[in-house]
């Protein structure tokens, strides 16, 4: 089975095909691209919401046009444009930008692929934004007459760590292996969630690695995320992790997105031996329940910047990305080791853009082996938003309702959807 994976729920506007195979469900990458628009929003130090919207209806069809360069095609379809005018007075009043595309481009249009479905994240993010993959995966599904898989993004970060990431692109790999319960750990822009992962279906590999046996893996059968149980037993009362990166970032003067600045100011300051003169709070490490909160501590360093003489040294700067660093690795580590205790887990997967920090995927693999279970990081080319992780949740969801037919499902921007609910 061939699916494509559409993501535009953000500021990346992301096209991947994967193709599936057999009852143990072997996957393999056929291509991911990622068009960032990242450059676009740093001069309004986030994302602007109409910006991504309208940036994801120029960038789909080109993207698309090179994702299927050298994809076998079959059939012409002779219904384009009656196909298209159903959509037409939508794309005209929501965005012009995409219809615009798709006119100019028709005869590519005019090509059926030959693709069996398509995954479209539908949540959580910005509902502009997510809007733009679903008419357009409508408007695919429409002309190729393939079903569409609605996928949460969530979900899609979660799926994305167990592709093995030293596997080249077009090899055939299974997914890595899950031992239930499992803990995931989302930490992005968006979200900072442990989300405790329970369902009689256990990832599957012939040589399971990890410190579990192999005869203590009871079910044979591959995950089926709507089989898997989500359940959000931690989060944040107020800013994502990733946020808090960012504003942290834009108080030291630094491009948005910050979070990947901030730490390389951060690695400095480690090499150059330099430490900060001011200690940040490590907010809620002591409470004992698994919440986050982030907004205190970029409110410290708003402070600690207003006590130092201006312009900041470079010295102070890299001492306090440092310190800032610091305090968020101890807070997730601290919280990271309680959600492992309280549920019992047995396997960590960590997704989100933040799992790009280096100093928190060594902490988190350090804890991983303390209790002496697997630990899943996403590769760095996958940690933020692409859409192989949608194709990938989506593919899942087809092998798992393959048996009762139930593929499709209605579509609908959902910003605020989350996991288990
Ligand atoms: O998952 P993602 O790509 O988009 C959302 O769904 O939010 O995450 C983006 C976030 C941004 O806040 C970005 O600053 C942060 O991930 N990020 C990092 C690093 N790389 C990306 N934060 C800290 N250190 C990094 N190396
Ligand atoms: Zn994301």
């Amino acid at each position: 089975m061939i699916i494509l994976g559409i993501e535009t729920s953000c500021d990346e506007t992301a096209l991947a095909l994967i193709e599936t195979r057999g009852p143990d469900f072997e996957c393999r990458v056929i291509d991911s691209l990622i068009h960032s628009q990242a450059d676009l929003h740093s001069a309004y130090g986030g994302v602007f919401p109409a910006l991504a919207k309208r940036e994801h209806g120029k960038m789909l069809v080109p993207l698309l046009m090179k994702l299927l360069a050298d994809f076998p095609g079959h059939a012409n379809n002779s219904q384009t444009t009656s196909t298209l005018d159903t959509f037409r007075t939508d794309l005209q009043a929501q965005n012009p930008e995409l219809l615009e595309s798709i006119e100019a481009n028709l005869s590519f249009f005019e090509k059926i692929p030959q693709i069996d479905r398509i995954a479209v994240t539908e949540g959580p993010g910005l509902e502009p934004a997510l809007w733009v993959g679903i008419i357009f995966s409508r408007i695919l599904g429409a002309l190729w007459n393939v079903p569409i898989i609605p996928v949460n993004h969530m979900e899609g970060h979660i799926v994305g760590s167990l592709l093995d990431s030293d596997k080249p692109t077009r090899a055939w790999q299974k997914l890595k292996p899950v031992h239930m319960p499992a803990l995931a750990f989302l930490i992005s822009g968006g979200h900072t969630e442990l989300v405790k992962i329970t369902g009689n279906v256990i990832v599957q590999a012939p040589n399971a690695s990890g410190s579990q046996p192999a005869q203590r893996l009871t079910h044979q059968k591959v995950p089926a995320p709507d089989q898997l149980h989500y359940q959000i037993i931690g989060q944040t009362r107020d800013d994502a992790v990733g946020e808090a990166f960012d504003k942290a970032a834009r108080l030291l003067g630094l491009s948005y997105p910050g979070g990947p600045h901030l730490s390389r100011l951060a690695q400095q300051a480690r090499e150059e031996n330099i430490s900060s003169t001011v200690k940040l709070p490590r907010p809620m490490i002591k409470s004992d329940d698994l919440s986050f909160s982030f907004s205190g501590l970029k409110t410290a360093v708003l402070y600690a910047i207003r006590a130092e003489p201006q312009p900041l040294t470079e010295s102070f700067k890299k001492g306090l990305a440092r310190e800032f660093e610091d305090a968020v690795k101890d807070t997730l580590t601290a919280k990271l080791r309680s959600a492992i205790e309280l549920i019992g887990a047995k396997t960590v997967i960590i997704g989100g853009g933040v799992s790009a920090n280096t100093l928190l995927r060594t902490s988190f693999q350090a804890i991983a082996d303390e209790y002496d279970i697997p630990l899943y990081l996403p590769s760095h080319h996958i940690s933020g938003d692409n859409a192989l992780m949608i194709a990938l949740a989506g593919a899942l969801d087809a092998n798992a309702h393959a048996k009762n037919g139930r593929i499709d499902r209605p579509l609908k921007a959902h910003g605020t959807k989350r996991l288990g609910v």
